[in-house]
């Protein structure tokens, strides 16, 4: 990467950063930190895509996540154009980090969709990541709280979510969500990489279930 490129990641990176000051806990700078960390691990073993493409695409994707803003989904693509022409990045550039951000969410996955990239499996498997595991259920938990969810309730079993509206109108409680949507992850990674760490972070979470289960019989 040229000396151009490098600035502006981490000028980006610092941008992001205060945009995401007061941003729910599993969204917040952190999230992208990490998302950002394994998108380079990823990229490392996979030797292949375009590292600035990644990088930024990795940086703006939750910078204005469509399930905060009322589910308008045009805001995020449009505020990652404005920061992106602010730091004078590459319209060619722009334009590929802006169809990886609008292909790279889970409810976007029940869309037929054409688009698909090396970039573009490289950061979805990176932010799947950070979905399982340990920091998954942190984070799971966090954004049920934040939506006033109950952690469980008997009487709400798991559906099959099978289209976005049903993905996206879905209030079960937390736990439900593992079966919905969090265990389905591992199997869904693109990259070697990717499966090779979402097996042990699926099973921490196989393990926490067990448990949750047996303590609240
Ligand atoms: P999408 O909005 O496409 O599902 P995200 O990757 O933004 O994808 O979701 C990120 C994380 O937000 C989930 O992995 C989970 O931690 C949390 N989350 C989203 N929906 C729920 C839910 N219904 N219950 C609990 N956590 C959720
Ligand atoms: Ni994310």
């Amino acid at each position: 990467m040229s000396i151009n490129m490098l600035t502006s990641v981490a000028e980006i990176a610092k941008n992001v950063k205060e945009i995401l000051s007061e941003a729910e806990g599993g969204h917040d700078w952190y999230h992208i930190e990490r998302v950002w960390k394994n998108a380079l691990n990823i990229h490392q073993h996979e030797k292949k895509g375009d590292l600035y493409v990644i990088q930024l695409a990795a940086l703006l994707h939750d910078i204005a996540d469509a399930k905060f803003y009322e589910g308008d989904e045009a805001i995020g693509p449009a505020t990652a154009r404005i920061i992106m022409t602010k730091h004078q990045v590459p319209e060619k550039v722009k334009e590929e980090v802006i169809r990886i951000i609008e292909n790279m969410s889970y409810r976007s996955s029940f869309s037929e969709h054409s688009y698909t990239s090396v970039e573009l499996d490289i950061v979805r498997d990176a932010d799947r990541l950070d979905a399982i595991g340990a920091i998954g259920i942190a984070r799971a938990f966090n954004y049920g709280g934040f939506k006033n969810r109950p952690l469980y309730d008997p009487n709400i079993e798991p559906v099959e979510i099978l289209s976005k509206e049903s993905y996206v109108k879905n209030t079960s409680p937390t736990i439900n969500h593992f079966f919905e949507k969090l265990l389905k992850l591992k199997d869904l990674m693109k990259t070697e990489k990717g499966k090779e760490l979402a097996i042990k972070r699926h099973e921490y979470m196989c393990g926490f279930l067990e448990q949750f289960y047996t303590e609240v019989r």
